[in-house]
Parts: C-alpha cells; structure tokens; sequence
C-alpha cells in the first residue's frame, strides 16, 4: 500500500447537503477533498461520508488525520 500524498496543509470547509459523499483517503484527487477515482491501485480506499443535516464541515486534506475524514489539526506537523 502507498502512503498518502498530502494534497494541501490546510482543511477544506464545505458545506454538506443530506446525502452520502466519499473522502479522498490517497491525496491524488483532483477534486479535493473528494475520490475522483484517482487511488486506483494504490491499496488506499475513500473514506464514506454519511450526513442526515446539512451542516458546514472541515475535511482533511493532508490526509494525516487521526479522525478521518475531519481535521484533527495535524497538518500543522507535517
Ligand atoms: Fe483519493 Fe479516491 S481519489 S481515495
């Protein structure tokens, strides 16, 4: 398995609607923070997203969190 690629050392706030949305793991997608497909053989897989609210979030970019798929903060060390 590869390790993932920091894609930004900074979180993304997005505003989720209801809905299901999955969280790029691997760092390689170009439509950050969200799988576009592009951890395609890397042994890392997207991360699901479940939210009955909507509600404004802070998504891991550098993809070092420990509390997948939120900012815990550790991109301040990496
Ligand atoms: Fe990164 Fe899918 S593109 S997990």
């Amino acid at each position: 398995m590869e390790s993932p690629k920091i894609a930004a050392k900074y979180p993304a706030a997005v505003n989720l609607e209801q809905g299901t949305y999955l969280w790029c793991a691997c760092g390689k997608s170009n439509n950050q923070p969200f799988c576009d497909g592009s951890h395609q053989g890397s042994g890392i897989f997207p991360t699901v997203v479940k939210t009955d609210v909507k509600k404004e979030v802070y998504l891991c970019q550098c993809k070092q969190t420990k509390n997948k798929p939120y900012c815990d903060g550790t991109h301040r060390t990496v």
